[in-house]
């Protein structure tokens, strides 16, 4: 069952699938890239920034030559990018302006529980007074037509992203285009001389495909089916692409000069993994240089010839062209596709510019947690079982994916947990899942019994699992009081019901 999403704004989000497009697809490195703009703030006082964000419908130009309606912050994809500074605070204004409920969550933001984005808290559209009874009882409405989300930024500087989060719809809600930067910045990294303005760049990289007229293409099962045999398969596994996207356009080019360039690489698929190396590389081979993680800037750079990075991870990367000549032409590969889903994006090598930048050998302090600062251990495994009575089914038992054999419940506590706590999460999968845990930050103590993996390096909040990993992971749980959630970051998987929750007290 594949169906426009356009059909299917009140179904159960219950979906997944490899799509094929049936429009052709563009030429690659043929659009340059662009940058998403900088949201101008509508007002400043002595201790914050305020925003208005319209989410809306729009009509955008992504294959040349045909239109593709989006789901956009300010009508874009992505959305404008929110530049914050650590210790000044920021409020956003959400309008809604869509035809279904929203709520904004700001990955990897440490924000009070009322601002989170928890998925049942809904802000409904403009002139909407109720919620389509479909969806249960355990909702909550924070917002007629707009909500204020409140950002207090007590933070180190890191490469930040918002972006829906509403219960069974953030794989469609997403998809449609609701996602964008928040760069959180600090005196710390003001004071390195790394690559700066329009050398550092966030680049987005995300799949779509897309149906003849140009429309977002995303599957979807009739609830009716759910559960009969065969359907099930279908969604299981996220959606995958064959458009790959970055900053909105397909495989896009740069021009850039014999010089460093920062890049905030965020991976924003739905399902999507990639394994990233320059072709060809640079004559040394290291492709990269990774100066921050998910939560901010690492200790010292770590030098990678590739890069693998799963949904909602960030990596800031360092790239020097300077290794290159006049005139080279370089692709960047994801080695975890093929054909058009290997090629990404393209760099053309023109002069050399002034180069004002270093790569300093110490980048920031990073506290290192010890097994010994936790005093709570669990465990989690995350797997596919079987939902009897939630929220999601209305009819018989259905396979879908759980967390200790249990599909998300709103009202089910998970990890009870002590404000300030460091604590020991020991965690198992049996395929590929992106863990992400709300509110805290967590280092990687072990992957499979041995030390952390080339790209456990420093603060994360979401980390990439494969099949049969066992990863222990030290979480510290300061910030605020309230429930948060944990759940695994391939959309499908989390709209289907992987998800747990934490209460801080
Ligand atoms: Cu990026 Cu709970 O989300
Ligand atoms: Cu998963």
């Amino acid at each position: 069952g594949v169906a426009r999403l356009a059909d299917r704004f009140f179904d159960v989000g219950l979906t997944g699938t490899r799509l094929q497009s049936r429009i052709p697809l563009p030429r690659e490195f043929e659009n340059p890239l662009p940058i998403p703009p900088v949201l101008r703030p509508v007002r400043r006082d002595s201790d914050t920034d305020y925003y208005r964000v319209v989410q809306m419908p729009a009509s955008v130009e992504i294959l040349p030559g045909s239109r593709t309606e989006i789901w956009g912050y300010n009508g874009m994809f992505p959305g404008p990018t929110i530049r914050a500074t650590s210790g000044r605070k920021v409020v956003v204004t959400h309008q809604n302006r869509l035809p279904i409920p929203t709520v904004v969550h700001l990955h990897g933001g440490k924000t009070p529980p009322e601002h989170d984005g928890y998925p049942t808290d809904l802000v409904l559209p403009s002139g909407q007074s109720h919620i389509h009874q479909l969806e249960g009882h355990s909702l909550r409405v924070i917002g007629h037509g707009e909500y204020s989300y409140e950002y207090p930024n007590q933070q180190p500087a890191a490469t930040l992203w918002y972006h829906d989060h509403r219960m069974d719809f953030t794989g469609p809600q997403v998809y449609r285009g609701l996602a964008g930067f928040y760069l959180l910045t600090d005196d710390q990294e003001r004071s390195l001389p790394l690559p700066s303005e329009d050398r550092d760049i966030p680049l987005m990289i995300c799949d779509r495909s897309f149906d003849e007229d140009g429309s977002l293409m995303y599957p979807s099962v009739d609830p009716s089916l759910m559960g009969q045999p065969g359907v099930v398969n279908e969604y299981m596994d996220g959606v995958l692409g064959d458009v790959i996207l970055v900053n909105g356009v397909p495989w896009p080019y740069m021009n850039v000069s014999r010089v460093r360039y920062r890049f905030r690489v965020l991976n924003a698929s739905n399902a999507r993994r990639y394994r990233l190396v320059l072709d060809p590389p640079p004559p040394e081979g290291y492709s990269f240089t990774q100066i921050g993680s998910d939560v901010g800037l690492l200790e010292s750079p770590v030098r990678l010839h590739k890069l693998e990075i799963a949904p909602a991870e960030r990596y800031d990367l360092i790239v020097d062209f300077s290794a290159y000549q006049s005139g080279d032409v370089i692709t960047l590969r994801n080695e975890l596709g093929n054909g058009k889903t290997a090629l990404v994006m393209q760099f053309r090598v023109s002069g050399k510019a002034d180069e004002y930048s270093q790569i300093p050998s110490r980048l920031s302090e990073i506290e290192r947690l010890a097994a010994s600062d936790a005093l709570v251990r669990r465990r989690f495994v995350f797997a596919r079982g079987v939902a009897r009575n939630s929220s999601h089914t209305s009819v018989a038992p259905v396979a879908m994916w759980t967390i200790n054999g249990q599909p998300f419940d709103p009202m089910r506590i998970d990890a009870d947990v002590e404000l300030g706590a460091t604590e020991i999460w020991r965690i198992t999968t049996n395929v590929h899942h992106p863990v992400h845990l709300h509110l805290a930050h967590f280092q990687v103590l072990s992957r499979n019994g041995g030390p952390p993996g080339p790209y456990d390096a420093g603060w994360k909040d979401t980390v990439d699992m494969g099949q049969g990993d066992t990863v222990e992971i030290l979480a510290r749980f300061d910030g605020y009081k309230g429930k948060y959630v944990f759940h695994c970051h391939n959309l499908e998987h989390e709209d289907m019901a992987m998800m747990g929750n934490i209460r801080v007290s």
